[in-house]
Protein backbone atom coordinates (compact mmCIF):
# COMPACT_ATOMS: atom_id res chain seq x y z
CA UNK A 1 0.00 0.00 0.00
CA UNK A 2 2.90 2.39 -0.06
CA UNK A 3 1.27 3.99 -3.47
CA UNK A 4 -1.22 5.43 -1.77
CA UNK A 5 1.59 7.64 -0.06
CA UNK A 6 2.67 9.23 -2.83
CA UNK A 7 1.28 12.92 -3.92
CA UNK A 8 0.10 14.31 -6.88
CA UNK A 9 2.64 16.14 -8.46
CA UNK A 10 0.19 19.11 -8.50
CA UNK A 11 -2.91 20.79 -7.60
CA UNK A 12 -4.15 20.25 -11.09
CA UNK A 13 -3.18 16.80 -11.66
CA UNK A 14 -5.40 16.17 -8.76
CA UNK A 15 -8.15 18.14 -10.21
CA UNK A 16 -7.71 16.46 -13.00
CA UNK A 17 -7.84 13.24 -11.99
CA UNK A 18 -11.10 13.66 -10.13
CA UNK A 19 -11.99 14.64 -13.46
CA UNK A 20 -11.36 11.63 -15.12
CA UNK A 21 -13.47 9.84 -12.58
CA UNK A 22 -16.43 12.22 -13.00
CA UNK A 23 -16.86 13.05 -16.52
CA UNK A 24 -17.98 10.25 -18.36
CA UNK A 25 -20.94 8.57 -20.05
CA UNK A 26 -22.82 10.35 -17.53
CA UNK A 27 -22.48 13.69 -18.64
CA UNK A 28 -22.65 12.59 -22.50
CA UNK A 29 -24.92 9.54 -22.88
CA UNK A 30 -27.16 9.72 -19.32
CA UNK A 31 -27.59 13.87 -18.44
CA UNK A 32 -29.83 14.05 -21.81
CA UNK A 33 -31.80 11.08 -22.02
CA UNK A 34 -32.27 11.28 -18.30
CA UNK A 35 -33.36 15.27 -19.16
CA UNK A 36 -35.43 13.80 -21.67
CA UNK A 37 -37.26 11.64 -19.63
CA UNK A 38 -37.88 14.09 -16.62
CA UNK A 39 -39.01 17.70 -18.53
CA UNK A 40 -35.93 19.07 -19.40
CA UNK A 41 -35.41 22.67 -18.02
CA UNK A 42 -37.26 21.09 -14.94
CA UNK A 43 -34.31 18.36 -14.47
CA UNK A 44 -31.37 20.66 -14.91
CA UNK A 45 -32.49 23.37 -12.74
CA UNK A 46 -32.97 20.75 -9.97
CA UNK A 47 -29.91 18.88 -11.06
CA UNK A 48 -27.81 21.75 -11.32
CA UNK A 49 -29.32 22.91 -7.37
CA UNK A 50 -28.53 19.61 -6.21
CA UNK A 51 -24.89 19.63 -7.40
CA UNK A 52 -24.09 22.82 -5.63
CA UNK A 53 -26.26 22.05 -2.42
CA UNK A 54 -24.79 18.13 -1.89
CA UNK A 55 -23.01 16.96 -5.00
CA UNK A 56 -20.18 19.42 -3.86
CA UNK A 57 -20.45 19.68 -0.12
CA UNK A 58 -20.95 15.73 -0.23
CA UNK A 59 -17.94 15.24 -2.53
CA UNK A 60 -15.84 17.00 0.30
CA UNK A 61 -17.00 14.98 2.80
CA UNK A 62 -15.72 11.82 0.30
CA UNK A 63 -12.52 13.04 -0.09
CA UNK A 64 -11.45 14.69 3.30
CA UNK A 65 -12.08 11.21 4.23
CA UNK A 66 -9.78 9.32 2.44
CA UNK A 67 -7.01 12.43 2.96
CA UNK A 68 -7.26 11.71 6.74
CA UNK A 69 -7.92 7.68 6.69
CA UNK A 70 -4.98 7.40 4.18
CA UNK A 71 -6.41 4.08 3.48
CA UNK A 72 -8.70 2.30 1.09
CA UNK A 73 -12.22 2.72 2.32
CA UNK A 74 -12.93 0.06 5.10
CA UNK A 75 -9.88 0.40 6.68
CA UNK A 76 -9.93 4.92 6.59
CA UNK A 77 -13.61 4.08 8.07
CA UNK A 78 -12.38 1.69 10.54
CA UNK A 79 -9.44 3.88 11.72
CA UNK A 80 -10.91 6.99 12.02
CA UNK A 81 -14.08 5.58 13.54
CA UNK A 82 -12.45 4.08 16.24
CA UNK A 83 -10.32 7.46 16.26
CA UNK A 84 -13.62 9.29 17.42
CA UNK A 85 -14.48 6.66 19.27
CA UNK A 86 -17.73 5.56 17.21
CA UNK A 87 -18.98 1.70 16.02
CA UNK A 88 -16.53 0.47 13.86
CA UNK A 89 -19.43 -0.99 12.16
CA UNK A 90 -19.07 2.29 10.16
CA UNK A 91 -16.55 0.18 7.69
CA UNK A 92 -19.58 -1.17 6.54
CA UNK A 93 -20.29 1.76 4.58
CA UNK A 94 -17.32 0.74 2.32
CA UNK A 95 -18.45 -2.56 1.25
CA UNK A 96 -21.75 -0.70 0.68
CA UNK A 97 -20.23 1.75 -1.89
CA UNK A 98 -18.89 -1.53 -3.49
CA UNK A 99 -22.11 -2.95 -3.95
CA UNK A 100 -23.60 0.35 -5.53
CA UNK A 101 -20.67 0.72 -7.72
CA UNK A 102 -20.97 -3.35 -8.84
CA UNK A 103 -24.00 -2.31 -9.83
CA UNK A 104 -23.31 0.42 -11.70
CA UNK A 105 -20.57 -1.12 -13.72
CA UNK A 106 -22.46 -3.96 -14.88
CA UNK A 107 -24.56 -1.72 -16.99
CA UNK A 108 -22.03 0.87 -17.65
CA UNK A 109 -19.45 -1.29 -19.50
CA UNK A 110 -22.13 -2.55 -21.50
CA UNK A 111 -23.25 0.77 -22.90
CA UNK A 112 -19.54 1.58 -23.10
CA UNK A 113 -19.09 -1.22 -25.39
CA UNK A 114 -22.25 0.28 -27.59
CA UNK A 115 -19.00 3.26 -27.50
CA UNK A 116 -16.81 0.73 -29.02
CA UNK A 117 -19.60 -0.24 -31.69
CA UNK A 118 -20.59 3.18 -33.00
CA UNK A 119 -16.57 3.63 -33.13
CA UNK A 120 -15.47 1.02 -35.33
CA UNK A 121 -19.08 2.12 -37.30
CA UNK A 122 -17.80 5.55 -37.77
CA UNK A 123 -13.98 4.27 -38.51
CA UNK A 124 -16.03 2.13 -41.52
CA UNK A 125 -18.00 5.40 -42.81
CA UNK A 126 -20.98 3.45 -41.96
CA UNK A 127 -22.63 6.84 -41.17
CA UNK A 128 -22.20 8.81 -44.53
CA UNK A 129 -24.85 9.63 -46.08
CA UNK A 130 -27.08 7.98 -43.78
CA UNK A 131 -30.68 9.29 -42.96
CA UNK A 132 -31.38 10.23 -38.97
CA UNK A 133 -34.60 7.17 -40.20
CA UNK A 134 -31.73 4.68 -40.54
CA UNK A 135 -29.47 5.60 -38.10
CA UNK A 136 -32.25 4.97 -35.52
CA UNK A 137 -33.18 1.45 -37.07
CA UNK A 138 -29.54 0.77 -36.96
CA UNK A 139 -29.03 1.42 -33.24
CA UNK A 140 -32.46 -0.94 -32.72
CA UNK A 141 -31.12 -3.90 -34.45
CA UNK A 142 -27.86 -3.29 -32.58
CA UNK A 143 -29.69 -3.75 -29.54
CA UNK A 144 -31.72 -6.23 -30.39
CA UNK A 145 -28.30 -8.43 -31.03
CA UNK A 146 -26.94 -9.67 -27.89
CA UNK A 147 -23.98 -11.03 -29.31
CA UNK A 148 -22.63 -7.54 -30.45
CA UNK A 149 -23.52 -5.64 -26.80
CA UNK A 150 -21.90 -9.14 -25.42
CA UNK A 151 -18.97 -8.78 -27.57
CA UNK A 152 -18.26 -5.25 -26.98
CA UNK A 153 -19.03 -5.33 -23.18
CA UNK A 154 -16.47 -8.03 -22.74
CA UNK A 155 -14.19 -6.05 -25.14
CA UNK A 156 -14.41 -2.79 -22.69
CA UNK A 157 -14.67 -5.03 -19.33
CA UNK A 158 -11.16 -6.70 -20.30
CA UNK A 159 -9.73 -3.07 -21.17
CA UNK A 160 -11.02 -1.34 -17.75
CA UNK A 161 -9.71 -4.40 -15.51
CA UNK A 162 -6.12 -4.89 -16.80
CA UNK A 163 -5.59 -1.08 -16.37
CA UNK A 164 -6.75 -2.12 -13.09
CA UNK A 165 -4.90 -5.37 -12.65
CA UNK A 166 -1.52 -3.82 -13.62
CA UNK A 167 -2.25 -0.57 -11.13
CA UNK A 168 -1.38 1.83 -14.25
CA UNK A 169 -5.03 3.88 -13.60
CA UNK A 170 -2.48 6.72 -13.19
CA UNK A 171 -0.97 6.88 -17.04
CA UNK A 172 -4.33 6.39 -18.66
CA UNK A 173 -4.94 9.52 -16.52
CA UNK A 174 -2.46 11.55 -17.51
CA UNK A 175 -3.27 10.26 -21.63
CA UNK A 176 -6.86 11.32 -20.39
CA UNK A 177 -5.87 14.73 -18.98
CA UNK A 178 -4.15 15.34 -22.68
CA UNK A 179 -7.23 14.35 -24.46
CA UNK A 180 -9.89 15.65 -22.22
CA UNK A 181 -9.43 19.42 -23.36
CA UNK A 182 -9.70 18.16 -27.18
CA UNK A 183 -13.09 16.40 -26.04
CA UNK A 184 -14.53 19.81 -24.83
CA UNK A 185 -13.60 21.34 -27.72
CA UNK A 186 -15.32 19.02 -29.97
CA UNK A 187 -18.28 19.41 -27.91
CA UNK A 188 -17.59 23.00 -28.09
CA UNK A 189 -17.87 23.43 -31.83
CA UNK A 190 -20.66 20.63 -32.08
CA UNK A 191 -22.77 22.97 -29.87
CA UNK A 192 -21.84 25.98 -32.60
CA UNK A 193 -22.96 23.97 -35.39
CA UNK A 194 -26.16 23.35 -33.47
CA UNK A 195 -26.75 27.53 -33.22
CA UNK A 196 -27.05 26.88 -36.86
CA UNK A 197 -29.82 24.40 -36.97
CA UNK A 198 -32.99 25.14 -36.65
CA UNK A 199 -33.60 22.87 -33.67
CA UNK A 200 -31.31 25.18 -31.67
CA UNK A 201 -34.16 27.83 -30.05
CA UNK A 202 -36.26 24.79 -29.20
CA UNK A 203 -33.53 23.17 -28.10
CA UNK A 204 -32.67 25.87 -25.77
CA UNK A 205 -36.17 26.69 -24.58
CA UNK A 206 -36.31 23.12 -24.04
CA UNK A 207 -33.61 23.02 -21.42
CA UNK A 208 -32.96 26.55 -20.31
CA UNK A 209 -37.09 27.47 -19.40
CA UNK A 210 -38.45 25.35 -16.72
CA UNK A 211 -42.08 24.64 -16.39
CA UNK A 212 -42.58 24.00 -12.81
CA UNK A 213 -45.74 21.70 -13.32
CA UNK A 214 -43.28 19.56 -14.55
CA UNK A 215 -41.45 19.12 -11.66
CA UNK A 216 -42.75 16.07 -9.77
CA UNK A 217 -41.54 14.08 -6.62
CA UNK A 218 -39.87 11.05 -9.15
CA UNK A 219 -38.51 14.45 -11.36
CA UNK A 220 -36.93 15.38 -7.95
CA UNK A 221 -35.28 12.07 -6.98
CA UNK A 222 -33.78 11.25 -10.69
CA UNK A 223 -32.30 14.50 -10.68
CA UNK A 224 -30.91 14.07 -7.26
CA UNK A 225 -29.51 10.55 -8.04
CA UNK A 226 -28.17 12.10 -11.08
CA UNK A 227 -26.22 15.23 -9.35
CA UNK A 228 -24.02 12.27 -7.30
CA UNK A 229 -24.00 10.12 -10.24
CA UNK A 230 -22.13 12.65 -12.27
CA UNK A 231 -19.83 13.54 -9.76
CA UNK A 232 -18.69 10.25 -9.18
CA UNK A 233 -19.76 10.49 -5.34
CA UNK A 234 -21.92 8.30 -2.29
CA UNK A 235 -20.53 5.00 -3.52
CA UNK A 236 -16.74 5.85 -1.53
CA UNK A 237 -15.03 5.77 -4.74
CA UNK A 238 -13.67 9.26 -4.57
CA UNK A 239 -12.26 8.42 -1.38
CA UNK A 240 -8.59 6.76 -2.87
CA UNK A 241 -8.06 10.09 -4.30
CA UNK A 242 -8.24 12.06 -1.04
CA UNK A 243 -4.85 10.41 -0.20
CA UNK A 244 -2.87 11.73 -2.93
CA UNK A 245 -3.89 14.99 -2.27
CA UNK A 246 -0.87 18.08 -2.06
CA UNK A 247 -0.35 18.85 1.54
CA UNK A 248 -1.40 22.35 0.90
CA UNK A 249 -4.47 22.07 -1.55
CA UNK A 250 -8.07 23.27 -0.49
CA UNK A 251 -10.76 20.93 -1.32
CA UNK A 252 -13.44 22.93 -1.62
CA UNK A 253 -11.88 24.99 -4.68
CA UNK A 254 -11.15 21.73 -6.41
CA UNK A 255 -14.34 20.12 -6.22
CA UNK A 256 -16.22 23.05 -6.90
CA UNK A 257 -13.92 23.28 -10.15
CA UNK A 258 -14.72 19.52 -10.83
CA UNK A 259 -18.28 20.57 -10.36
CA UNK A 260 -18.02 23.69 -12.93
CA UNK A 261 -16.21 21.40 -15.51
CA UNK A 262 -18.63 18.29 -15.22
CA UNK A 263 -21.71 20.33 -15.62
CA UNK A 264 -20.89 22.48 -18.96
CA UNK A 265 -19.79 19.41 -20.22
CA UNK A 266 -23.34 17.88 -19.74
CA UNK A 267 -24.99 21.45 -20.60
CA UNK A 268 -22.93 21.20 -24.03
CA UNK A 269 -23.82 17.97 -25.27
CA UNK A 270 -27.69 18.42 -24.17
CA UNK A 271 -27.56 21.80 -26.51
CA UNK A 272 -25.99 19.69 -29.18
CA UNK A 273 -28.32 16.58 -29.24
CA UNK A 274 -31.73 18.28 -28.41
CA UNK A 275 -31.03 20.61 -31.36
CA UNK A 276 -31.04 17.00 -33.40
CA UNK A 277 -33.42 16.22 -31.44
CA UNK A 278 -35.99 19.43 -32.52
CA UNK A 279 -34.66 19.66 -35.99
CA UNK A 280 -35.51 16.40 -37.04
CA UNK A 281 -38.79 15.67 -34.56
CA UNK A 282 -38.16 12.81 -32.50
CA UNK A 283 -38.78 12.50 -29.41
CA UNK A 284 -37.18 13.97 -26.13
CA UNK A 285 -38.13 11.04 -24.03
CA UNK A 286 -36.92 8.66 -25.98
CA UNK A 287 -34.56 6.63 -23.68
CA UNK A 288 -31.28 5.38 -23.71
CA UNK A 289 -30.58 5.72 -27.39
CA UNK A 290 -30.38 9.41 -27.41
CA UNK A 291 -26.73 10.10 -27.72
CA UNK A 292 -26.08 7.21 -29.79
CA UNK A 293 -29.11 8.03 -32.22
CA UNK A 294 -28.67 11.68 -32.20
CA UNK A 295 -25.12 12.74 -32.77
CA UNK A 296 -23.97 10.40 -35.69
CA UNK A 297 -26.82 12.73 -37.26
CA UNK A 298 -25.36 16.01 -35.87
CA UNK A 299 -21.84 15.04 -37.14
CA UNK A 300 -23.08 13.33 -40.71
CA UNK A 301 -23.94 17.29 -41.38
CA UNK A 302 -20.83 18.72 -40.94
CA UNK A 303 -17.95 18.66 -43.34
CA UNK A 304 -15.50 16.03 -42.66
CA UNK A 305 -18.11 14.59 -40.34
CA UNK A 306 -17.21 10.70 -40.52
CA UNK A 307 -13.68 11.65 -38.88
CA UNK A 308 -15.02 14.00 -36.12
CA UNK A 309 -17.48 11.40 -35.21
CA UNK A 310 -14.86 8.86 -35.19
CA UNK A 311 -12.67 11.32 -33.12
CA UNK A 312 -15.57 11.75 -30.73
CA UNK A 313 -16.37 8.21 -29.93
CA UNK A 314 -12.68 7.87 -29.87
CA UNK A 315 -12.47 10.50 -26.95
CA UNK A 316 -15.83 9.51 -25.44
CA UNK A 317 -14.56 5.95 -25.20
CA UNK A 318 -11.44 7.28 -23.47
CA UNK A 319 -13.57 9.41 -20.78
CA UNK A 320 -15.63 6.42 -20.11
CA UNK A 321 -12.82 4.32 -19.22
CA UNK A 322 -10.96 6.25 -16.61
CA UNK A 323 -14.86 6.68 -15.12
CA UNK A 324 -15.14 2.76 -15.40
CA UNK A 325 -11.33 2.25 -13.30
CA UNK A 326 -12.69 4.49 -10.90
CA UNK A 327 -15.60 2.09 -10.72
CA UNK A 328 -13.96 -1.18 -10.74
CA UNK A 329 -10.74 0.48 -8.23
CA UNK A 330 -13.00 0.54 -4.61
CA UNK A 331 -14.18 -3.19 -5.11
CA UNK A 332 -10.74 -4.13 -6.02
CA UNK A 333 -9.87 -2.14 -3.07
CA UNK A 334 -12.06 -3.66 -0.44
CA UNK A 335 -11.29 -7.43 -1.67
CA UNK A 336 -7.50 -6.85 -1.34
CA UNK A 337 -8.42 -5.26 2.45
CA UNK A 338 -9.98 -8.33 2.93
CA UNK A 339 -6.89 -10.17 2.68
CA UNK A 340 -6.90 -11.25 -1.02
CA UNK A 341 -4.00 -10.80 -3.44
CA UNK A 342 -4.78 -8.10 -6.08
CA UNK A 343 -4.57 -10.18 -9.25
CA UNK A 344 -7.15 -12.91 -7.58
CA UNK A 345 -9.12 -10.21 -6.42
CA UNK A 346 -9.49 -8.35 -10.19
CA UNK A 347 -10.14 -11.87 -11.58
CA UNK A 348 -12.87 -12.08 -9.25
CA UNK A 349 -14.87 -8.66 -9.39
CA UNK A 350 -13.92 -8.60 -13.39
CA UNK A 351 -15.65 -12.20 -13.49
CA UNK A 352 -18.97 -11.55 -11.70
CA UNK A 353 -19.14 -7.70 -13.13
CA UNK A 354 -19.59 -9.73 -16.16
CA UNK A 355 -21.79 -12.03 -15.47
CA UNK A 356 -24.32 -8.91 -13.98
CA UNK A 357 -23.54 -7.71 -17.45
CA UNK A 358 -25.00 -9.83 -19.17
CA UNK A 359 -28.29 -9.67 -17.96
CA UNK A 360 -28.03 -5.96 -18.71
CA UNK A 361 -26.82 -6.93 -22.42
CA UNK A 362 -29.74 -8.98 -22.86
CA UNK A 363 -32.14 -6.70 -21.51
CA UNK A 364 -32.74 -5.40 -25.45
CA UNK A 365 -34.24 -8.42 -26.51
CA UNK A 366 -34.33 -11.88 -24.73
CA UNK A 367 -34.54 -10.60 -21.58
CA UNK A 368 -36.85 -7.29 -22.60
CA UNK A 369 -39.74 -8.38 -20.81
CA UNK A 370 -38.17 -10.01 -17.85
CA UNK A 371 -39.32 -7.45 -15.28
CA UNK A 372 -38.75 -8.72 -11.76
CA UNK A 373 -39.86 -5.08 -9.69
CA UNK A 374 -41.65 -2.43 -10.62
CA UNK A 375 -42.62 -3.73 -13.87
CA UNK A 376 -38.33 -2.96 -15.04
CA UNK A 377 -36.30 -5.04 -16.64
CA UNK A 378 -32.63 -5.65 -15.25
CA UNK A 379 -31.01 -2.95 -17.31
CA UNK A 380 -33.99 -0.33 -16.16
CA UNK A 381 -33.09 -1.53 -12.90
CA UNK A 382 -29.75 -1.33 -12.35
CA UNK A 383 -29.49 1.96 -14.12
CA UNK A 384 -31.86 3.62 -12.02
CA UNK A 385 -31.93 2.09 -8.53
CA UNK A 386 -28.29 2.47 -7.32
CA UNK A 387 -27.76 6.18 -8.89
CA UNK A 388 -31.24 7.48 -7.23
CA UNK A 389 -31.56 5.41 -4.12
CA UNK A 390 -27.81 3.79 -3.26
CA UNK A 391 -26.04 6.61 -4.60
CA UNK A 392 -27.42 9.20 -2.19
CA UNK A 393 -28.35 6.74 1.00
CA UNK A 394 -24.19 6.21 0.71
CA UNK A 395 -23.90 9.94 0.10
CA UNK A 396 -26.26 10.52 3.58
CA UNK A 397 -24.02 8.14 5.30
CA UNK A 398 -20.61 9.71 3.93
CA UNK A 399 -21.93 13.16 4.95
CA UNK A 400 -22.94 12.35 8.53
CA UNK A 401 -19.63 10.08 9.02
CA UNK A 402 -17.55 13.56 7.96
CA UNK A 403 -19.92 16.21 9.46
CA UNK A 404 -21.18 14.49 12.48
CA UNK A 405 -18.60 12.05 13.79
CA UNK A 406 -15.37 12.03 12.81
CA UNK A 407 -13.16 14.88 15.16
CA UNK A 408 -13.44 18.22 14.16
CA UNK A 409 -9.64 19.22 14.48
CA UNK A 410 -9.30 15.91 11.75
CA UNK A 411 -11.79 17.28 9.34
CA UNK A 412 -11.07 21.11 9.27
CA UNK A 413 -7.02 20.10 8.20
CA UNK A 414 -8.28 17.52 5.58
CA UNK A 415 -10.70 20.11 4.06
CA UNK A 416 -8.16 22.71 4.02
CA UNK A 417 -10.20 25.84 3.82
CA UNK A 418 -9.24 27.57 7.52
CA UNK A 419 -11.66 27.43 10.32
CA UNK A 420 -14.74 29.78 8.71
CA UNK A 421 -14.11 27.68 5.68
CA UNK A 422 -14.49 24.74 7.36
CA UNK A 423 -17.70 26.17 9.72
CA UNK A 424 -19.39 26.84 6.23
CA UNK A 425 -18.55 23.31 5.42
CA UNK A 426 -19.79 21.52 7.98
CA UNK A 427 -23.13 23.76 8.32
CA UNK A 428 -24.03 23.30 4.73
CA UNK A 429 -23.50 19.65 5.56
CA UNK A 430 -25.26 19.14 8.31
CA UNK A 431 -28.58 21.65 7.82
CA UNK A 432 -28.68 21.42 4.57
CA UNK A 433 -27.25 18.30 2.60
CA UNK A 434 -28.19 15.56 4.55
CA UNK A 435 -31.69 16.76 5.40
CA UNK A 436 -31.93 17.63 1.84
CA UNK A 437 -30.98 14.00 0.60
CA UNK A 438 -33.56 12.87 3.10
CA UNK A 439 -36.30 14.02 2.23
CA UNK A 440 -35.90 13.97 -1.78
CA UNK A 441 -35.09 10.20 -0.84
CA UNK A 442 -38.18 9.60 1.28
CA UNK A 443 -40.76 11.85 -0.70
CA UNK A 444 -39.67 9.78 -3.95
CA UNK A 445 -39.85 6.34 -2.40
CA UNK A 446 -43.17 7.00 -0.92
N1 LIG B 1 -19.31 9.99 -12.99
C1 LIG B 1 -19.12 8.99 -14.00
C2 LIG B 1 -19.89 9.41 -15.24
O1 LIG B 1 -20.54 10.42 -15.22
C3 LIG B 1 -19.57 7.61 -13.50
C4 LIG B 1 -18.84 7.22 -12.27
C5 LIG B 1 -17.49 7.05 -12.14
C6 LIG B 1 -19.40 6.99 -11.00
N2 LIG B 1 -17.18 6.71 -10.88
C7 LIG B 1 -18.32 6.65 -10.13
C8 LIG B 1 -20.71 7.01 -10.50
C9 LIG B 1 -18.56 6.39 -8.79
C10 LIG B 1 -20.91 6.75 -9.17
C11 LIG B 1 -19.84 6.43 -8.29
O2 LIG B 1 -19.85 8.77 -16.22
Amino acid sequence: MSETLERWGSKRAFILAISGAAVGLGNIWRFPYVAGENGGAAFLLIYVAFVLLLGIPVMMAEILIGRAGRRGPLQALGTLAAEAGASKHWRWLGLFGAFTVFCILSFYSVVSGWSIEFLVASINGQFNGATAAEIGAGFDAFLASPGLLIFNHSLFLFMTMTVVAAGVAKGLERLNNLLMPLLYVLLLLLAGYAATTEGFSTALMWLFLPSFEAITPTVVLHAMGHAFFTLAVGACALMAYGAYMPEEQSLPKAAFAVAVLDISVALLAGIAIFSVVFAQGMDPAEGPGLMFVTLPIAFSELPGGAFWLSVFFLLLLLATWTSAINLAEPMVATLQGLGLRRSMATAIIALSVWLMGLLSAFSFSTLAEFQPLFGRNIFELVSSIPPDIFLPLGGLMIATFAAWIMPQKRVMKALGAGESGYLLWRNIVRWVSIPLTFIVLLGGLL
